[in-house]
C-alpha cells in the first residue's frame, strides 16, 4: 500500500494573542502563518484548496482550546490533520477544566527554548504523519471492504440475472455487459468451445462488444491451441491478466494478434482473459476483456467507467487504460463460472425443448397418419394460430389491441394447437371417416337383405303360380286363369315396391337434408316390411332393417347418430386428460385449457361445456376454433368430404361470426390480414385471383 503525500501542505498557525509567547526556531522548513483566529484560516484553506491535505500545528491560547476543537470537530476535517500547542498559565488550565484532551501536543506556561520548541514541532508533525498514514490505511481497507462487498453483491446479482435469461444471444450479451461493467473494461469478447464433425475442439468467436468503437459482429472459428491468447486460456484454464498485450514476454507461449486493432484503429492494451468452466470443471468457453479504464483525475467522477470513458485517441488510451486490478482475476473467474453454468443450462433447456417439440410432432404425425386424409391438420392449425397471434400483436386499437402474445405465449399456443385433437387417438377412426349414415358394409348388408327379400318374395309368388298352374291341369281345380293373372300382377307390383324401397333406403343413407323427415319415411317402410314374411333357409325370421340401420337412417342432419356424435365430441375431453398429464413448465400451463375449448362457440352451442360469451374462453381457444374450421373446410378432397372453394370458406367463417359462433374480431382480422393465403393450395389461390 502506497502512502500518497504529494498533496500535503504543512503549516504552523500562530494566534496573534500568543505570538510573543513562542519563538520559532530557525531553519524550520514549514510555513508559519499568523492570524487572529485559526478557525478562519482553516476554513479559508478548506475553501481554496480542494485537493490539498493540511498538516498543521495550531499555537493558541489555552482559553481558545474548547472553541477551536469544537469547530474543527464539526467541520469535515478529513483533509485537516492538526495538533494544538496550548499557551497559558496554571490558573487558566485549572479554570478551563479540560476533561478531554484531544489533538493537544503540549501545554506551555511560558516561553520555551528553541530546542524545546523544535522538539514540540517535530513531535507534532510526526504524530500527524503517523495519524495520516493510519487514516490512509483505514481508507484503503475500507475501500477494499466496500469493493469486496460490491463484488459479492455483483456476483449474487449476476447469478440471478444469468439464471433468468433463456435466450442464448441475450445471455451472451448480458454476460459481457456485466463483466465490462464490473471491471470497467472498454471491450470484450466471448468464445465458445465446440467440436467439429471429427470431434476436434475449436473456439468459436461468438459475441463481442467494444464501447469505444462501432464494430459489426461476425462469428468465426479458430483452432483451439496455446498460440493465441484466448486459445491458451481455453486449453490451459489459466487466467491471464496482461498489462499490455503489445509488450508480451518473449517467453510467453501465446502471441498477440494485432489484426483487429489495425482493422479498427484500436489498441487492445490491458487484457483479462478468463476460462468459463462448467460444474464438471470442463472449459466451455473464454471471456476476454480489453482495456480496464480508470480516471486519474479526482475532479472527473464517473458512474461507470466502462460506459462513460471513450477511447478515441492514443492520448485517451494512455490516460485512461490501466492494468486490470488483481482482484478482478478471481472475481471474473467466479463470474465466468456462473456464465458457464448459465450457458450450459441454456443449452440443456433448448435441447430438452427441442427434443420435446420433436417428440410432440412425431406423436402428432403418428396419430394423424391413421387418417391420411386429415394428416397435417394439427400442424396447419398451429401455423395458422401463430400467424393469427402475430397479427393480433400488430393490432393497437379496440378489443384485440389489449392483447399481446410474447414468444412464450406463441409457443404455448403452438403446442396447444399441435395437440388439440390428440384425444382422437382414443376414438374409432371409422366414425371420423363415416361419410354416410350407414357404414359401407352395413349398407351392403342391408341391400343384400333387401335383394334376399326380393328373391324370397319372387320365389313365393312363383311357387304359388306353379300351384295354380297345377290346379288348372286337374279337374275341379281351385284356381282359374284369372287367378293366375291377378297373382302375376300382384307379384310385379310388390317386387317393384321392394326395388323402390331399396332405392329410398339408399337415398335415405345420404347425409343431405331431405324435404321429408327421414324418420317418417322410415316408419312407413318399416310398416310395409314388417308385414312381409322373410325367413332364412333354416326357418329363422330375417330382420331386413336392423336396429342399428333404423337408428342411423333416421339421422336428420349429417351422417352421425347421437352416440357417434358424442363419441367424436369426447375427443376434446380425451385431449384435455392427456395433455394435462404432461408436466408443462409454468409458462405453458394454459395448454390443456386452450386445447379443451377449441370446439366451444360464443353462442353456447359448442362443446364440451356449451360455454357462452367471450369471457368464458381464452382468446387462444377462439383463435384455434377459427383455424380448425378453416383448415377442415379448405382441406383437400377427402373420400367423405369435398374441398370447399375459398370464397365460400370465407363466407362460412363470416356467417359463423355473424351468428355469434366465432369471434367476429378474430374472423375479421383473419380475413383482413389475408392470413389464409399461406394455407391454401395453388389452385385455391388461383380462385381468389380470378
Ligand atoms: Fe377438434
Ligand atoms: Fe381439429
Amino acid at each position: 500500500m502506497k502512502q500518497d503525500t504529494k498533496n500535503v501542505v504543512k503549516k504552523i498557525i500562530i494566534t496573534e494573542a500568543v505570538r510573543d509567547s513562542v519563538i520559532m526556531p530557525s531553519g524550520i522548513n514549514v510555513e508559519v502563518a499568523y492570524c487572529e483566529n485559526p478557525v478562519d484560516m482553516i476554513d479559508s484553506f478548506m475553501l481554496e484548496s480542494e485537493d490539498l491535505i493540511l498538516f498543521t500545528v495550531l499555537v493558541i491560547p489555552m482559553t481558545l482550546y474548547k472553541d477551536v476543537y469544537k469547530h474543527l470537530n464539526l467541520v469535515d476535517y478529513s483533509r485537516i490533520f492538526y495538533q494544538m500547542l496550548l499557551i497559558g498559565n496554571d490558573r487558566e488550565l485549572i479554570d478551563q477544566n479540560l476533561d478531554r484532551l484531544y489533538h493537544i501536543c503540549d501545554f506551555l506556561p511560558s516561553k520555551v527554548s528553541d530546542a524545546k520548541m523544535r522538539f514540540i514541532i517535530d513531535k507534532s508533525f510526526s504524530i500527524l504523519e503517523k495519524y495520516f498514514q493510519n487514516e490512509q490505511k483505514k481508507i484503503w481497507y475500507y475501500n477494499r471492504l466496500v469493493d469486496a462487498q460490491r463484488d459479492q453483491e455483483d456476483l449474487i446479482n449476476i447469478g440471478k440475472s444469468l439464471s433468468g435469461e433463456k435466450d442464448m444471444e441475450k445471455l451472451l450479451r448480458l454476460i459481457l455487459y456485466l463483466s465490462k461493467k464490473i471491471t470497467g473494461a472498454d471491450a470484450g469478447s466471448i468464445y465458445l468451445v465446440e467440436e467439429d464433425d471429427s470431434g476436434t475442439k475449436r473456439l468459436r468467436f461468438k459475441y463481442s462488444h467494444t464501447f469505444s468503437r462501432v464494430i459489426p459482429l461476425e462469428e468465426f472459428v479458430m483452432d483451439m491451441n496455446t498460440k493465441s491468447i484466448s486459445g491458451y486460456v481455453a486449453v490451459t484454464g489459466e487466467v491471464l491478466n496482461i498489462p499490455d498485450a503489445y509488450k508480451l514476454s518473449e517467453l510467453a507461449p501465446y502471441k498477440f494478434n494485432p489484426y483487429f486493432d489495425r482493422q479498427h484503429n484500436y489498441i487492445s492494451r490491458s487484457q483479462l482473459v478468463v476460462p468459463m468452466k462448467n460444474h464438471l470443471n470442463e472449459i466451455i468457453g473464454v471471456i476476454q476483456l480489453l482495456n480496464s479504464k480508470e480516471s486519474h483525475n479526482p475532479a472527473k467522477k464517473f458512474e461507470n467507467e466502462a460506459f462513460e470513458i471513450q477511447l478515441d485517441t492514443l492520448k485517451d488510451f494512455d490516460e485512461y487504460v490501466v492494468t486490470f486490478d488483481e482482484r478482478y482475476n478471481s472475481l471474473m473467474e467466479a463470474i465466468a463460472g456462473q456464465a458457464a453454468v448459465a450457458i450450459e443450462n441454456n443449452r440443456l433447456i433448448n435441447q430438452i425443448q427441442m427434443q420435446f417439440e420433436e417428440f410432440v410432432k412425431a406423436s402428432v404425425t403418428a396419430i394423424e397418419s391413421r387418417d391420411p386424409a386429415t394428416s397435417g391438420h394439427s400442424f396447419r392449425v398451429a401455423a395458422i394460430c401463430k400467424e393469427l397471434a402475430l397479427a393480433v400483436n400488430e393490432v393497437t386499437t379496440g378489443y384485440l389491441g389489449t392483447f399481446h402474445f410474447s414468444e412464450n405465449d406463441i409457443r404455448e399456443l403452438e403446442f396447444a394447437s399441435l395437440l388439440h385433437d390428440f384425444g382422437k387417438v382414443y376414438i374409432d377412426l371409422n366414425i371420423f371417416q363415416k361419410a354416410k349414415k350407414l357404414y359401407p358394409k352395413d349398407l351392403e348388408n342391408l341391400k343384400l337383405r333387401i335383394d334376399y327379400l326380393y328373391r324370397f318374395m319372387e320365389l313365393g309368388y312363383d311357387t304359388r303360380e306353379i300351384e295354380m298352374l297345377d290346379s288348372l291341369t286337374r279337374l275341379n281345380g281351385t284356381y282359374s286363369t284369372d287367378d293366375i293373372k291377378i297373382l302375376r300382377k300382384e307379384k310385379i307390383m310388390r317386387l317393384d315396391r321392394i326395388r323402390e324401397i331399396k332405392d329410398i333406403l339408399v337415398q335415405l343413407n345420404e347425409p343431405t337434408i331431405t324435404d321429408r323427415d327421414p324418420e317418417a319415411i322410415l316408419k312407413e317402410i318399416l310398416a310395409e316390411i314388417e308385414g312381409l314374411e322373410c325367413i332364412d333357409p333354416s326357418g329363422g325370421k330375417i330382420d331386413i332393417l336392423t336396429l342399428s340401420d333404423r337408428t342411423n337412417l333416421m339421422i336428420k342432419r349429417g351422417s352421425l347418430n347421437n352416440e357417434e356424435r358424442s363419441e367424436i365430441e369426447s375427443h376434446v375431453i380425451e385431449t384435455y386428460k392427456f395433455v394435462s398429464k404432461i408436466p408443462w413448465p409454468p409458462e405453458y400451463r394454459r395448454i390443456p385449457e386452450i386445447a379443451l375449448r377449441h370446439h366451444e362457440k360464443l353462442d353456447g352451442t359448442g362443446y364440451p361445456d356449451k360455454l357462452k360469451g367471450r369471457d368464458a374462453t381464452s382468446l387462444q381457444s377462439r383463435m384455434m376454433s377459427i383455424a380448425d374450421i378453416f383448415d377442415a373446410l379448405v382441406a383437400q378432397d377427402r373420400p367423405y368430404k369435398k374441398s370447399v372453394p375459398i370464397d365460400r370458406v370465407i363466407s362460412i367463417l363470416q356467417e359463423e361470426a355473424g351468428a355469434n359462433k366465432l369471434d367476429p374480431d378474430l374472423v375479421n382480422l383473419f380475413i383482413y390480414k389475408k392470413i389464409y393465403i399461406k394455407f391454401i393450395s395453388p389452385e385455391q389461390r388461383e380462385q381468389i385471383l380470378n
